[in-house]
């Protein structure tokens, strides 16, 4: 009726296909696509379903028998015929489409990119390339027939031959049809080898439009890595012949685990020391091996339904965070995982956004491609990790692989794997699933001379649909430290199940001090009364790294609060970072993390959560003054170490020399507020890589003196799409609040905004939402901005318009004036005619 899908609902598809052949003649306005279908029925008397939209049908046979008209039905989504026109056993359907890959804007389905075909299929783009039941539990062989004058044509699988104008590939693995690709272009390869422990040699290829395959070898040498590391870490070995990876400008998302045949949007695989930054180097090659481990966790055993996506997701998400960690970051990635987590995850959980991370209806699914399914999903798995300790969790992974090898599965499968290994009843876990929302975890303690007793209670606040809220299972890592720093109780595991629960420590000789949630062990917000005193004993003396950086975090969040409200930044603060800097056995990357101060948008999280009004212009004043704070209490260190840790001979992206850059940045970040933009702008003139370019040139920015820096920038980069996007963004984001909206009206003028791609779209518009202050500016012209463009990519690209309608979610958090606006530009945008149901879906849930 309303269109809602519902999990209650699910149905197995009364037919199997064993096998399915495709022939694409590719033309940009008039594409055919035959399809042969090897099906069989699986159930009686049922009418055959093949979904398809925005397709021309030429021909449709059953046994190589036209079909008559009143046999079949066409709708706009798809279609149907009779029961009784479908043969009882085995049989053909043959079919002939005609599509426009040149007039597809939503970059979903077969569409253009710069002259070169490409394909996006998850989650339900298969069917605007032919009639076919486009859903995840139904698998099948493919083999592809290519037939175009592009000289590169690639599809899934191995390669099956080729000639002059065609090209055939035939993938040996069942799959369903969201992991079919195909890529036609004038493409050039870098090229390797991989040899899988068994000893099979694997051909490696990064493809790329020429002119870019000098950026490559960091893709390449990534891939290889995360190969190696899936052996290592899960026993999982590569199962085809060849691993390809395409790279296109023009992409919603950031890539996609097609078998055999990855795409990736061009951010992630092109990198050279001048165009990409240490965080470029490093998210590439988290995502490369994000990709890579879908070849089992996705792909081998994917999803059954898109209600279980977080199964593929949280778990390939887990993977790809262990595969950072254990290569490059060290337990530092913990705290970064964390951080974003409670920044963005969180931020979903306490909207009108909130789902579970296995929802259980929705109306668009490209809508539930969130955080809180991708990166809670994690959580939860490192949860169980957690409960089932290492070996445990090993032996769980080593039944699901074994057990479920080739199948469509759901959450209750996964637990089930968990529970048969471990001999636990996994029920109350499953509430992580299936409930929305953040549990809030308060600890009280109490003392009796030898005895610690903690005590916590739990709570969730109702989300919307979802108002009672059952205790979860809750595992609390917990440490003891006596008043000396040393640990007198090492790292505990205690499983909370029940709404309150006590823990009692005894034989203690003093009164130790509690590191509590170490290792940011659940995904829950401990509500804990420290004082001040105590968090600059966490910082200085934590034995978790995690909790450790946590305490100066808090101490930091609580003295820019205060300071909101006009209140002196704390000497507490000042002192424990003076302590931090003194101490030289810090890891860079973790004293950089600790120097750099929570976001505005943390800071109004955090007011809005204590029941008072985020004020966005007195929390943009306080990080300010808090930083020309610091520096000006800490110049001198700050000044030594932004000198030793200047990296010098040539760039390397590896951990250390970023790490190096990491310190070195943020000390460029609080002196720039004491001396007017010097080092900033020697920076910027002497700068041989784009990770020190950049950051001089933010710092810049941020002061209102970056517009000559701005200039050369640009006269540099103009022909680099990448960089370009880094120029759009910087200045909307890191400019002066005051400066924002008139910035962000300029930029779109420019000849260089190609709204039309999502990396450019996304720079400019999610530049302005990133400049906290600018965007909630209080005349409303942020959000109205926003709106505009909304509106007007919706037509031609409705995922991407609505992944960006996400920036009101936070909407409820401001005063009257800022939220009646937003409530002006939500209506407006839900009553624009002929909205998508992408966007009209957000702006429903927004106004909720
Ligand atoms: N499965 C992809 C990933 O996480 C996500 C993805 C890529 C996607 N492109 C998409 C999801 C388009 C929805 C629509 O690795
Ligand atoms: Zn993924």
């Amino acid at each position: 009726m309303d269109g809602t899908i519902r999990l209650a609902d699910y149905r197995a598809y009364p037919f199997t296909i064993d096998h399915v052949a495709l022939t694409f003649r590719l033309s940009p306005g008039a594409t055919r696509v035959k399809s042969l279908l090897h099906m069989a029925p699986t159930a009686p008397n049922a009418d055959l379903h093949l979904d398809g939209e925005e397709l021309s049908l030429i021909s449709l046979a059953i046994n190589d028998s036209p079909l008559n008209k009143k046999e079949y039905s066409v709708t706009p989504t798809g279609l149907t015929i009779a029961a009784s026109a479908v043969p009882t056993t085995a049989f053909t359907l043959s079919c002939e489409v005609e599509i426009a890959p040149n007039a597809n804007t939503a970059l979903e389905g077969l569409y253009m990119s710069n002259g070169m075909y490409c394909t996006q299929c998850e989650a339900e783009g298969f069917r605007k390339i032919t009639y076919y039941p486009d859903r995840p539990d139904v698998m099948a062989r493919f083999h592809v027939r290519i037939e175009g004058d592009l000289p590169v044509l690639l599809s899934n699988g191995n390669p099956a031959g080729k000639g002059e104008g065609w090209a055939e590939w035939d993938d040996p693995w069942p799959k369903p049809a969201y992991l079919f690709a195909l890529v036609a272009g004038d493409l050039v390869a870098t090229s390797g080898c991989f040899t899988t422990r068994s000893g099979r040699n694997v051909d490696l290829n990064i493809y790329v439009r020429p002119g870019d395959e000098d950026r490559c070898d960091f893709a390449l040498e990534s891939l290889k890595l995360s190969m190696q590391w899936d052996e290592t870490a899960y026993g999982r070995e590569y199962d085809l012949d060849l691993f390809n990876i395409v790279a296109v400008d023009d992409f919603n998302m950031g890539a996609m685990e097609n078998k055999g045949l990855n795409i990736f949007n061009s951010k992630l695989v092109l990198a050279s020391p001048e165009t990409a930054t240490d965080t470029d180097y490093m998210r590439i090659e988290a995502v490369i091996g994000h990709e890579y481990f879908h070849n089992w966790t996705g792909n081998r055993i994917t999803c059954r339904d898109w209600f279980q996506l977080c199964l593929k997701e949280g778990l390939t998400v887990f993977r790809d965070q262990s595969f950072t960690r254990d290569v490059r970051l060290g337990p530092v990635k913990r705290i970064e995982d964390a951080a974003t987590l409670r920044a963005r995850q969180f931020r979903e959980d306490q909207g009108p956004l909130a789902h579970p991370p296995r929802p259980d209806h929705y109306r668009e699914i490209n809508n539930f491609y969130t955080v809180t399914v991708y990166e809670k999903g994690a959580e939860l798995v490192g949860m169980l990790k957690r409960l089932a300790g290492d070996d445990g969790y090993k032996t769980a992974l080593d039944l699901y692989f074994d057990r479920h090898d080739g199948q469509a599965c759901t959450i209750e499968d996964w637990l089930k794997v968990f529970e048969d290994t471990t001999g636990r009843n996994l029920d109350q876990f499953k509430l992580w699933y299936t409930s929305a929302g953040t549990p809030r975890l308060d600890v009280t303690e109490e003392w009796d001379g030898d005895t610690l007793t903690l005590t916590f209670t739990q709570s969730t606040a109702p989300t919307p649909g979802d108002p009672t809220k059952a205790p979860r299972h809750i595992p609390i890592q917990i440490g003891l430290l006596a008043p000396d720093g040393t640990e007198v109780v090492p790292t505990t595991l205690l499983e909370m199940t029940e709404a309150t629960q006590s823990f009692h420590f005894p034989g203690l000789s003093e009164r130790p001090t509690a590191s509590i949630l170490r290792d940011f062990s659940a995904p829950v917000m401990l509500a804990r009364d420290l004082s001040t005193a105590d968090l600059a004993f966490l910082l200085a003396h934590d034995t978790d790294g995690f909790n450790r950086w946590d305490a100066g975090h808090s101490l930091a969040k609580t003295t820019l609060i205060a300071m909101t409200t006009g209140a002196d930044p704390s000497d507490d603060f000042l002192t424990a970072i003076g302590g931090l800097l003194a101490d030289d056995s810090l890891d860079p990357t973790f004293l950089a993390h600790c120097l750099s101060l929570p976001s505005d948008d943390e800071l109004a999280q955090a007011i809005f959560a204590s029941g008072k009004t985020p004020d966005p212009d007195a929390i943009y004043v306080a990080r300010a003054d808090l930083a020309r704070k610091i520096a000006q209490t800490h110049q001198t260190r700050l000044e030594q170490l932004y000198d030793a840790t200047e990296v010098k001979g040539p760039y390397s992206p590896d951990a250390h020399s970023a790490g190096q850059r990491d310190l070195r940045r943020a000390c460029l970040g609080l002196l720039s507020h004491i001396d007017a933009g010097h080092r900033a702008q020697a920076l910027f003139d002497s700068a041989s890589n784009m990770t020190d370019s950049l950051a001089a040139l933010t710092t810049l920015i941020r002061h209102g003196r970056g517009a000559h820096a701005l200039e050369q920038f640009r006269e540099r980069w103009k022909d680099n799409r990448l960089v370009m996007d880094k120029w759009f963004m910087v200045q909307v984001g890191a400019c002066p609040p005051k400066d924002a909206i008139a910035t962000a009206q300029a930029l779109a003028e420019d000849p260089l905004f190609d709204w039309k791609n999502p990396n450019r779209f996304r720079s400019l518009i999610g530049g302005l939402v990133a400049n906290h202050a600018g965007f909630h500016a209080a005349n409303g012209d942020g959000y109205a901005f926003l709106a505009d463009w909304l509106i007007r990519l919706d037509p031609m690209n409705p995922q991407t318009a609505a992944r960006m309608s996400t920036s009101f979610e936070t909407w409820r958090r401001y005063d009257a004036t800022r939220q009646a606006h937003i409530r002006d530009e939500l209506t407006r945008i839900s009553q624009t005619r002929g909205l998508s149901r992408d966007l009209s879906e957000m702006t429903q849930r927004l106004l909720g």
